[in-house]
């Protein structure tokens, strides 16, 4: 890869962006009234784009009001009201040339009582993630297993999630399928012990993700982008590596490479560490076997790290630097020294403090 390669345009389906560099989704958790999220969080994702972030990702967006939330102040896009209020951030994205995403996802089995309006718990399984809530202190619930019924309204409220965002006018939707939320969740025979069609072989572990992904793509305009985030961590089981090997891994990415995907994102704790016990990093491993535009993300932090993270990738993805920086881009443009932020750093973003 040439030095120039980070700030080049790159192809994505339709799309032109200007350069190879994306907003990450980040939960903010600040939507106190109707799943709205507040003005000056969603005034933050514009300065991101003004900036000159060639994506933007929404944070996760909860996808149903029964099951799907895991923590307090998560926002939605399901009602006319929710739709309205993101229209004008969208536009305001595009506006300033970058593209607007919205992620979605379902928490599964990271939730409790409180945070869910139906009170109800579900994944593949009745198995707990292994720590303790760090919000509450405490053991997450035991899931309730789902059933039939539970995994056709899952469904639903993704395709529902969907078409609100082709209303808010996004230019494309991620289905959420990393850090240990559902979908990731009946991936991972770690927490998919079923015995029906959707567990056991990779084959069935990998249904319930491709049925969301076509029921969404139905009501997805061909215009839009469908991306898919995976990962082999969850956020609730660190040090835990969901998959096997690497064959599982790569198992799995082909066959989410046969979906109507647009590109995966491939999310890590270090972009550059090796996995699965191979001297390949994860987005290595991932290119391999799929010829799909690939996004990866994890500790890339200036302008060495991007341009390093980019040999085996087509887009990189920031989150804690492009946070804590809102001249970030530009900054890495620039080639000048940055820090690398820890997690603890980003926990501005839970508060009620604007971000610059
Ligand atoms: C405040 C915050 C909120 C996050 N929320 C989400 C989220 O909603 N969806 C998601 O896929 N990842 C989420 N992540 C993970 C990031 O997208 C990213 O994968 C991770 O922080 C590693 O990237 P980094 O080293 O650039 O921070 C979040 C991270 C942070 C710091």
């Amino acid at each position: 890869m040439n030095k120039d390669n980070l700030f080049s345009p790159f192809n994505l389906k339709n799309y032109v962006l200007k350069n190879r560099i994306g907003v990450a989704p980040m939960t903010r958790m600040s939507s106190i009234k109707d799943s709205v999220p507040r003005q000056d969080v969603l005034e933050f994702l514009v300065r991101r784009a003004e900036n000159g972030a060639a994506i933007v990702y929404t944070e996760a967006i909860v996808t149903d009001y029964e099951s799907a939330q895991g923590y307090p102040g998560q926002a939605r896009m399901l009602t006319q009201r929710q739709i309205d209020a993101w229209k004008p951030v969208v536009k305001a994205i595009q506006d300033k040339g970058a593209l607007a995403i919205m992620q979605m996802f379902h928490c599964g089995r990271v939730a409790w009582e409180e945070v869910n309006p139906a009170n109800r718990i579900i994944a593949p399984s009745p198995i707990q993630p292994k720590q303790n809530n760090r919000l509450t202190g405490k053991p997450y619930p035991i899931p309730d297993e789902m059933t039939p019924f539970d995994i056709d309204h899952v469904i639903t409220g993704f395709v529902e999630t969907a078409k609100g965002a082709v209303a808010a006018g996004f230019d494309g939707i991620e289905i959420h399928g990393a850090h240990g939320y559902l979908i990731n969740t009946f991936l991972s025979a770690y927490s998919n012990q079923r015995k029906d069609a959707y567990g056991g072989t990779i084959e069935n572990r990998f249904r319930f993700a491709k049925d969301v992904i076509r029921a969404v793509h139905d009501v997805v305009p061909e215009d839009r982008l469908l991306t898919f985030r995976i990962s082999n961590w969850s956020a609730p089981d660190m040090g835990v590596s969901l998959f096997e090997n690497k064959e599982e891994w790569q198992e799995l990415i082909k066959r989410l490479s046969k979906e109507p995907v647009d590109a995966i994102s491939v999310s890590t704790y270090h972009y550059r560490d090796n996995a699965f016990g191979t001297n390949q990093n994860m987005a290595a491993i991932t290119r391999e076997v799929t010829d799909l535009p690939l996004m990866i993300c994890g500790q890339i932090f200036d302008r060495t790290s991007a341009e390093d993270a980019l040999k085996d990738a087509d887009i990189v993805l920031s989150a804690k630097s492009i946070l804590l920086n809102p001249n970030w881009v530009e900054d890495v443009r620039s080639g000048k020294e940055l820090p690398l932020y820890q997690s603890q750093d980003a926990n501005v973003a839970y508060t009620d403090k604007p971000l610059p």
